[in-house]
C-alpha cells in the first residue's frame, strides 16, 4: 500500500484532476467488486488498478494534458502511450506484474478498437474492462476544462448502455448500470471508501 501511496502522490505532483479521478475510479472499481461479490483479494485489486491506471501520464507534457479543446493527431498520439508507460513503470515493481498488465489494457475497446495493444472482447483482461466502464463513468460526471457541464448520472449510464457491446464488454456494462443505480447515495460512495 506505501508503493501505492507513493505512485499516488507522484501523480499529485503533476496533475490534481487526475489525483481526484483516480480516488474516484478507485473508489467505484471497489463498489462495484463488492457489488459483484468478488473476493475480497479482488475488491483490493480492483481499488489498486483504480488508484494507479492513469500513472503514465507523468510522461504526457502539462501543455498537452491540461489542453482546454481538440487534441491534434501527434499529440493524441503521446497521451495514446500512457497506458504502455504506467504498465511499464508498474511491471519494475516486484509484484504488480499482474497490476501492470490491467493498467497496460485499459484503454482496449471491447470491438478491439480502443489503443493499447488492441485486444478484443474476452481477451481484454477482466479488470481492464471493469476499468474502461468506471473510467469513463467518472470522466463523464466530472468537469473538465474542456466540458462546462458535467453529464448527470442518468445521462453517463445511458452512455454505457449505448456503448454496451462496442466500447464497453456488455455483461460487465449492465451490472455497472445496476450497482450504481442501487446507490442512491451514489455522490457518498468516495467518502464511504475513504
Ligand atoms: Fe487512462
Amino acid at each position: 500500500m506505501s508503493i501505492i501511496e507513493t505512485f499516488c502522490h507522484v501523480i499529485g505532483e503533476r496533475d490534481k484532476y487526475t489525483v481526484e479521478h483516480s480516488k474516484n475510479v478507485a473508489c467505484l472499481m471497489a463498489g462495484f467488486a463488492e457489488y459483484a461479490e468478488l473476493p475480497v483479494e479482488d475488491v483490493t485489486l480492483a481499488y489498486v488498478v483504480g488508484i494507479v491506471h492513469d500513472v503514465g501520464k507523468v510522461s504526457v507534457p502539462d501543455h498537452i494534458l491540461n489542453k482546454p479543446g481538440r487534441l491534434t493527431e501527434a499529440e493524441f498520439a503521446i497521451i495514446r502511450q500512457h497506458p504502455e508507460v504506467g504498465a511499464d513503470i508498474l511491471g519494475e515493481v516486484e509484484g504488480l506484474n499482474k497490476v501492470a498488465t490491467i493498467v497496460r489494457h485499459h484503454h482496449e475497446r471491447y470491438d478491439g478498437k480502443g489503443y493499447g495493444t488492441g485486444l478484443a472482447g474476452d481477451a481484454i483482461p477482466f479488470f481492464s474492462r471493469m476499468l474502461a466502464v468506471c473510467d469513463s463513468f467518472d470522466a463523464m460526471t466530472t468537469v473538465r476544462c474542456y466540458r462546462l457541464e458535467a453529464f448527470s448520472i442518468a445521462k453517463a449510464l445511458e452512455e454505457i448502455s449505448r456503448c454496451a457491446g462496442s466500447q464497453f464488454d456488455p455483461v460487465i456494462s449492465r451490472c455497472f448500470i445496476e450497482f450504481i443505480s442501487s446507490r442512491p447515495d451514489y455522490e457518498h460512495l468516495s467518502a464511504a471508501h475513504a
